[in-house]
């Protein structure tokens, strides 16, 4: 097989999507290695956890600084990974328009919803206000516009007679869990076979 994608992860919080990616490689033979786990908040308890994996961990706050100059210097730290694939699990700061540009089709992020409905924040309240049957999450590529790019692959989360958005984030963050690491292997094993088919059209002198 060839090498696996190089993936570099960006946290703001609690980093338990984090912790379900760095620990998916013992349950299965990811096409995936994180080798970066950056934040804009040092104090991030994904931190913490991310140093528990051994996985090399960068963090810088982002304030007093303008977005743009921020995420260059997370690019930059990328680039000095040499990551291939960023994967956003929790990361509560809009991405520049440059940055996104610099790495299309290259990011991905969780959304506890099931996009396109309730795109943004409070999602699971949301939710029930509306009385909705399912939530959910869904994994997608980042664009320019927030929670709208193509979405990748969805987990359904039946809403209960007694749910509340506490008891529903809570389920729907276990099928979380369960779907990004999923989701992020089937990518990266996406992209290592369109490498590998570009590489051979190469070879065959195409
Ligand atoms: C998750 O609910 C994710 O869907 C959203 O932010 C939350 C991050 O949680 N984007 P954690 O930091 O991974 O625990």
């Amino acid at each position: 097989m060839s090498k696996r994608i190089r993936v570099g992860v960006l946290i703001s919080g609690r980093g338990s999507n984090l912790e379900a990616l760095a620990d998916y490689k013992r349950k299965a033979d990811p096409y995936y290695e994180i080798v970066l786990v950056a934040s804009n908040v040092p104090e991030a308890r994904g931190l913490v956890l991310a140093r528990r994996f051994g996985l090399p961990v960068w963090s810088h706050s982002h304030k007093g600084m303008e977005r743009a100059a921020f995420d260059r210097l997370i690019d930059a730290e990328l680039r000095r990974h040499d990551v291939e694939v960023i994967a956003l699990a929790g990361y509560m700061r809009l991405l520049s328009p440059e940055f996104i540009r610099g790495w299309q089709d290259r990011i991905l992020n969780i959304h506890p919803s099931l996009l396109p409905a309730y795109k943004g924040l409070d999602t699971h309240r949301r939710a029930l206000l509306a009385g909705e049957e399912y939530g959910g999450c869904s994994v997608h590529l980042v664009t320019d516009e927030l929670d709208s790019g193509p979405v990748l692959a969805q987990s359904r989360v039946r809403v209960e007679p007694r749910d509340d958005p506490e008891t529903l984030a809570a389920r729907v963050l276990q099928a979380e869990h369960e779907l990004y690491p999923r989701a992020l292997d089937e990518f990266c094993w996406n992209l290592i076979v369109e490498r590998e088919r570009r590489a051979g059209a190469i070879d065959a002198g195409f």
